[in-house]
């Protein structure tokens, strides 16, 4: 069970600090003794990424994402950040494909591709994220869109990398608007994700990859959500900016780690 808070362009550097720490200090309370069946993590903006860095302690399951990465090592890349210098300063992952950086910025399948490749071959995690707008689940879409942002964006990965990819599924129609995909549409998705990924790799392939869901994730749908056999976890958007509210749904998270095998 993984659930990850996306702060996205929100928060200033006291607020980030205060919210980390906020999320941190509750934190075992909230896993209660699920711990070993949870991770977490804050993906702050790029300029507070040294200072939660700072907060996180050592040896727990709470990671440092950030919310984009370039496919260059250095250069003329005015504005980019490279996987070594997020690494630098504390991160572990990183967002690929977020429908934001797709449909606002105009991010290519290819793009995210490059981007989910180099973060991989330098040992960081990537979440990489899918997702289908309401047009095209109103036009049936659905299943084809995420069949090619899943297959465009593990282009290239190798099976053994595969280890450090999480996928989330986020329907650009529920980010943010507060309609949330119903549990069975969003497991819907999910069991066609794994069918893809083991597909592609292998049955193994596809059982252990982690699928996140997001898109409006809140305390009060959180538990449903994450009880679905095929959804491994949250990216949280809204909802990781209010200190309750994201430990809320840690501790969802962790009673549906128990009660999965
Ligand atoms: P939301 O955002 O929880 O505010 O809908 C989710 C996301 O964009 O990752």
């Amino acid at each position: 069970m993984f659930i990850a808070g996306n702060w996205k362009m929100n928060t200033n550097r006291k607020m980030a600090c205060t919210l980390a720490n906020g999320v941190l200090d509750k934190l075992d309370s909230v896993l209660n003794g699920a711990a070993d069946k949870v991770e977490v993590a804050f993906c702050p903006p790029f300029v507070y990424l040294v200072d939660v860095a700072g907060l996180l302690p050592e040896g727990k399951a709470v990671y440092l994402g950030s919310q984009n990465v370039y496919f260059e090592d250095n250069g003329a890349f005015t504005g980019e950040m490279s996987t070594a210098m997020l690494k630098d300063v504390g991160c572990t992952l990183v967002l690929a494909g977020h429908s934001e950086r797709r449909h606002v910025i105009g991010e290519s399948d290819e793009l995210i591709n490059k981007k989910v490749r180099k973060s991989l071959a330098d040992g960081l995690r990537v979440i990489l994220c899918i997702g289908e707008t309401l047009a095209e689940r109103k036009a049936n879409k659905t299943l084809d869109v995420n069949r090619r942002q899943v297959k465009a964006g593990l282009a290239g990965v190798t099976r053994e990398q595969l280890a450090n990819v999480v996928i989330a599924y986020e329907p650009v129609w529920a980010i943010g608007t507060g309609v949330t995909a119903s549990p069975a549409q969003a497991q819907e998705v999910h069991a066609q994700v794994r069918s893809l990924v083991a597909g592609l790799y292998d049955t193994a392939a596809g059982d252990a990859m982690q699928i996140q869901y997001g898109g409006s994730v809140k305390p009060d749908n959180a538990l449903e959500l994450l009880g679905q056999p095929d959804i491994d976890g949250a990216l949280v958007g809204g909802a990781s900016l209010k200190v309750d509210d994201f430990l809320a749904i840690i501790a969802a998270g962790a009673k549906a780690a128990a009660s999965k095998k």
